[in-house]
């Protein structure tokens, strides 16, 4: 275990420095130029190949649909220049959201979404008139993490003794029954469609971060059901879901962000090793990458961990939340690890994969990029905190080929405390001015306190 160190590079050999110390070959280019080639997806051309990421802002109406904050959010996004702009997890289901704030497409909300759909495609057009930017929106099932006071109460696919403990359930709570999840898959269908109605190219069937998708995938221990044990049942739902989609919309765009390792040990956890149960094992985010692409999915985007459970995994930080411990590891192992996924699945497909978790190597996060495109271990640079941080840096990267290192985000965890602390997340270090107050009045809403996970 290398330990965990912040970071305090001031240029590129200190950081590689770092990284050789221990033992990690972390890719860099001084030139970023092939992040601004273009990249093509399911026969569409992207301007470039920086994405801006999935990232819940929790500040949608009490309905699900979008509302000031979020419009100025994916202003600023179309603004930025990036080729793909991947909405956040937008739930199908209005009695399931992970919070009170969540997005939800449905009839009702779906003019708000298409409003936001042309804003975000005005903004863009008005700034960089040559990038059309690809739009896909997440739909997510939030799962256990559906918040208590919602009606069914928390949806879990099978047991986990590590989180029905931080989730306080009982060891019999009931499983979501085969028959549930195939009306769930309706819902995904419905909001594919209103998603394309909206305007948006596409959908993305999300299956990270712990949430319903993704603890199917996980679901070793769920017995006597279509959708649980080998690893063929285990992938069934998404797998459907995607067939169906594609069936239902021929020529719209069906993507998929999917945990790579759930960080969570064997049996508990998806991509875990049977062998090593606390270590990742690759080969099940490559079998299931082949599936995605076989069954129509024209784009991945690789991830892991989950967000209430050793966060780290998912996004290497400097600072934890409030009350949580700082993780043992060394941010660079986590970038590393994301770096082997991402470059197995890319490998293994023929379609472009997303990668993500640059956000904590500040300024040099472009070079990193740039040389594991130009190695092909990426086909699209994901960037997810920067997103709230630096929305547009694209435009910065265009002209000066670099990014500004006053505007980066700094990897503080406060996004995500504002997030667990009930506010509207977004950057209350480089948009103070939008986002200061939030981050103060959730801490004093959570007493500082946050997830202790
Ligand atoms: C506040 C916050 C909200 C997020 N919301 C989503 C989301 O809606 N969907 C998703 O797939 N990932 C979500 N993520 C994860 C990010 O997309 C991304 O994977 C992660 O932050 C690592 O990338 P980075 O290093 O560029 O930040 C969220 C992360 C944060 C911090």
């Amino acid at each position: 275990m290398s330990g965990h160190n912040p970071f305090r590079y001031k240029n590129r050999d200190q950081l590689l420095s770092a990284a050789e110390a221990i033992g990690l070959n972390l890719p860099f280019q001084e030139n970023t130029a092939n992040l601004l080639e273009s990249v093509t997806v399911a026969g569409r051309t992207l301007s470039n190949r920086l994405a801006i990421l999935p990232m819940e802002g929790c500040d949608g109406t009490e309905k699900g649909a979008p509302d000031e904050l979020t419009f100025r959010r994916y202003n600023r996004y179309g603004a930025g220049g990036c080729g793909l702009i991947w909405f956040e997890a937008t739930t199908v289901s209005p009695a399931a959201k992970a919070n009170p704030r969540q997005l939800c497409l449905t009839e009702e909300t779906l003019p708000a979404f298409k409003h936001l759909v042309n804003e975000t495609r005005k903004a863009s057009r008005n700034a960089n008139p040559k990038i059309k930017p690809l739009l896909i929106l997440q739909l997510t099932h939030p799962g256990r993490y559906t918040r208590k006071g919602y009606d069914p109460a928390p949806v879990i696919a099978c047991h986990n003794p590590l989180l029905d403990r931080l989730c306080c359930l009982p060891d019999d709570h009931p499983l979501i029954s085969d028959d549930a999840l195939r009306q769930l898959q309706k819902n995904f269908l419905t909001a594919a469609e209103l998603a394309v109605a909206a305007g948006f190219d596409g959908v993305d069937v999300k299956a990270c971060h712990g949430y319903l998708l993704s603890e199917l995938l996980s679901a070793h221990t769920r017995t006597d059901s279509l959708y649980g044990g080998p690893f063929e049942n285990r992938i069934r739902f998404m797998i459907d879901t995607v067939k169906k989609i594609r069936q239902q919309l021929p020529e719209s765009i069906i993507a998929s962000r999917f945990n790579a390792w759930d960080g969570i040990e064997y049996p508990y956890g998806f991509g875990a090793s049977a062998k090593a149960p606390q270590l990742p094992d690759f080969n099940e985010a490559v079998e299931l990458a082949g599936r995605l692409s076989a069954a129509g999915t024209d784009l991945l985007a690789v991830t892991m961990g989950n967000p209430y459970v050793k966060p780290h995994y998912g996004r290497p930080y400097d600072r934890p939340l409030a009350g949580a411990a700082v993780p043992d590891e060394n941010p660079l192992t986590g970038i590393d690890r994301m770096m082997r996924a991402t470059r197995e699945v890319q490998q293994s497909v023929p379609i472009p994969v997303v990668g993500c978790a640059y956000s904590w190597l500040r300024r040099f996060f472009p070079n990193v990029a740039a040389a594991s495109v130009e190695s092909g271990n990426v086909s699209i640079i994901g960037v997810g905190r920067n997103a709230f941080a630096y929305p547009d840096f694209p435009n910065d990267l265009a002209s000066t080929g670099t990014v500004n290192e006053q505007k980066v985000c700094i990897a503080c965890s406060c996004c995500s405390q504002i997030m667990r602390g009930g506010g509207r997340a977004g950057c209350p270090i480089r948009d103070a001015a939008c986002y200061e107050h939030e981050y103060r009045h959730c801490r004093v809403q959570s007493g500082g306190g946050g997830d202790k996970s």
